[in-house]
């Protein structure tokens, strides 16, 4: 369709449809075809907790402070059920029109409180001193690692054996073993938080949580074709960034366990075929026609579990273009970057998002990464067709890689935007994915120094705290300027850690000791171990910005600090002379000199200890 001709359609369209009426329905009349993000072909309970009258009025009123509450309580009564009960007493009201005290009452009597469906349990591999903890030299730093690894039995979930019986009163999706979730709203498992949990258990010697965690996301993988973002009906349209194969690979390489390889190998397969169909795009740059994978989920309204954040952020957008917008949130989602101005078109407001125009690299560099396992493993179970498969795969892709992402001007990988046929050269720190991930030619150590010189060059370094999500400093989104992420330092530590260059193996040790030393702080002034922290400044703090409140826990974060305090368990120590009075945030001559005292003090007694 000609251009002109189509913004006079979607005149036509919207003068008909008429202004914003903040609700779902008006959508629905639009171009476009609503895409719920679950429906009568994968769920029972749609019309409670993805669409609906009860999910909308719930919203209006803002019942709730966190949308994702309503979404999260399970129902006393079958969902007919409970929709017959709300037509008798709402009738149609439409959800501006219903009485908040009745609808109250009618949550109170038909629902049961978010997250009552899942029980804590107690790791049956836990164990109080795990080996390779009890090898980390600094005495203080040692004794921060067993709490974390204490944590475990806090975020360790089960799900009540009953909910087997009615899986239409839950949003819950029903998986068969225990496992670690991420902490606070976050009940359920998280697909790419799995990972970094899974690399801290590993460090606390828990094999089999990590295997029951593997067996887990398997389980959804043979459901439903791919690994939902979470553990609920309403993450069934989208992904997360696809770290199931990492997983494995990780786990394997901590028990060489080749019979779970066997095993799992058939679902690792089935889960890279979702990318495969579901996420690529066939474009042409460069003269070549190459196939490159995007985020991009169908859904196309408000997510159930930010319901009145999505109708509220869409306020401003005309009425035929929200189900784009609502896709381009949810993809965003998917990316797990969940809001960054790196999806943004104007690189500042929410509402030029357009994720799915973008190609991000570190999913590309992800997917290399996969290959290369793929490759791996195979070989390791002596399938050397499906091995040398897997090689010729990701020798193409690479270069496809280059081609794309490479800007040999920068000396980096960017993502590429199809609309302006440019790179995104702003830094964010998912341009280390590569180095990470290892996704370029092994002869080539040139590349690997020309990212990590951009880096040092855009300042990426020159925070107290860490490397923070991007250098656009008026975002209010949580995946940008001054947060900082576990998995993106995490990743950025491992990639330089591993280069076969001095200088940035250098940079990875200061990172990781700076990343362990904040969280430390953080952790001795709040007790809690958090999503995401606040990198600059001298005074460490958890992060803010974005949909929700900071949550506390945390999964993520204490796998990679359980990771990295393993990683360097004889080099990383609390800085000489560290105490909380010196962290004080008035500076004064009086503690600056008790610091220097109690710290000289300290370094005569270690001295004397060892
Ligand atoms: C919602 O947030 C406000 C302000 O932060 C707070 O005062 C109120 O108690 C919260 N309400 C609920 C139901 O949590
Ligand atoms: C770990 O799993 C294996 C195999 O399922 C089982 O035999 C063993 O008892 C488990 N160990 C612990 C500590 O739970
Ligand atoms: C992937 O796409 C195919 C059609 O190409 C569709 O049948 C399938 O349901 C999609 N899978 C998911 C998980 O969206
Ligand atoms: C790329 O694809 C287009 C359209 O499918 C085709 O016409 C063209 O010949 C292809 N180019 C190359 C280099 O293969
Ligand atoms: C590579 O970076 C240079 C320098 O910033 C920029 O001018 C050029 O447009 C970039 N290349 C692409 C393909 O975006
Ligand atoms: C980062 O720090 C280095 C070393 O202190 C300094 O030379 C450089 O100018 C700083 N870069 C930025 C962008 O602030």
């Amino acid at each position: 369709m000609r251009p002109e001709l189509a913004a006079v359609l979607l005149l036509v369209v919207y003068a008909f449809v008429g202004p914003s009426t903040a609700s779902t329905e008006a959508s629905e009349s639009a171009t476009e075809q609503a895409v719920h993000v679950c429906d009568e072909t994968n769920t029972r309970n749609w019309n409670i907790y993805c669409n609906g009258p009860i999910l909308e009025a719930v919203n209006h009123h803002a019942l709730f402070n966190d949308s994702k509450s309503y979404v999260d309580m399970p129902i006393r009564q079958s969902p007919d059920e409970t929709i017959a009960a709300w037509r008798k007493i709402f009738g149609d009201t439409p959800p501006e029109k219903v009485d908040e005290t009745k609808l109250h009452s009618f949550l109170d009597e038909y629902f049961s409180p978010p997250g009552s469906e899942l029980v804590n349990c107690t790791p049956s591999d836990w164990i109080p001193h795990p080996p390779k903890i009890m090898q980390i030299t600094d005495p203080k730093l040692r004794q921060w690692a067993l709490e974390l690894h204490e944590i475990w039995k806090h975020l360790c979930k089960q799900i009540r054996p009953e909910i087997a019986q009615h899986p239409d009163r839950y949003s819950l999706l029903d998986v068969p073993y225990e496992f670690i979730a991420p902490g606070g709203r976050f009940r359920e498992f998280y697909y790419w938080d799995a990972y970094w949990i899974i690399k801290g258990l590993i460090v606390s010697e828990m094999y089999n949580t990590t295997q029951n965690m593997i067996r887990n996301l398997a389980h959804m993988v043979e459901r439903f074709g791919f690994v939902p973002n979470g553990g609920r009906v309403y993450y069934l349209q989208r992904s997360q960034p696809p770290m199931l194969i990492p997983m494995v690979y990780e786990y394997y390489e901590a028990t060489n366990d080749k019979n779970f390889i066997r095993e799992i190998l058939p679902v690792l397969e089935k889960e890279l075929d979702f990318w495969h169909k579901n996420r690529t795009l066939d474009m042409s740059i460069k003269g070549r026609n190459v196939t490159v994978f995007l985020y991009r989920t169908n859904s196309n309204v408000p997510r159930p579990e930010s319901f009145k954040e999505d109708v509220r952020t869409a306020l401003p957008i005309p009425e035929a273009k929200k189900p784009t917008f609502w896709k381009d949130k949810a993809s965003a989602a998917e990316s797990g970057w969940d809001f960054s101005t790196r999806w943004f078109a104007d690189h500042k407001t929410l509402y030029t998002i357009h994720t799915t125009r973008i190609v991000p690299i570190d999913l590309n560099a992800l997917i290399c990464w996969n290959y290369d396992i793929l490759e791996y493993l195979y070989e390791q179970v002596g399938n050397m067709i499906a091995s040398e498969y897997y090689r010729e795969k990701r020798v193409i892709f690479r270069k496809t890689l280059n081609l794309v992402f490479y800007n040999r001007t920068l000396g980096a990988w960017f993502d590429y935007n199809l609309d302006t046929e440019q790179q995104n050269t702003m830094f964010y720190p998912s341009i280390v994915v590569p180095l990470f991930t290892g996704c370029y030619h092994a002869l080539n150590q040139g590349k690997s120094e020309r990212l990590f010189e951009y880096m040092q060059n855009v300042g990426a370094f020159n925070f107290s705290g860490g490397i923070p999500t991007s250098i656009i400093k008026d975002s209010e989104e949580q995946w940008d300027f001054p947060n900082g992420w576990s998995p993106l330092n995490h990743m950025a530590i491992e990639g330089l850690r591993k280069s076969e260059n001095a200088q940035m193996q250098d940079q990875a040790y200061r990172l990781a000791k700076k990343w362990v030393e904040g969280n430390y702080r953080v952790f001795e002034k709040t007790s809690h171990m958090w999503e995401k922290y606040d990198v600059i400044g001298t005074i460490p703090r958890p992060g803010a910005g974005g949909e929700y409140d900071v949550q506390d826990g945390f999964g993520w974060t204490n796998g990679a600090i359980l990771d990295l305090l393993n990683t360097y368990n004889d080099r990383i120590k609390l800085s000489q002379g560290y105490t909380k009075a010196c962290t004080t945030a008035v500076p004064n001559v009086l503690v600056m000199a008790l610091c220097l005292v109690v710290s000289v003090l300290g370094a005569l007694l270690l001295t004397q200890k060892s």
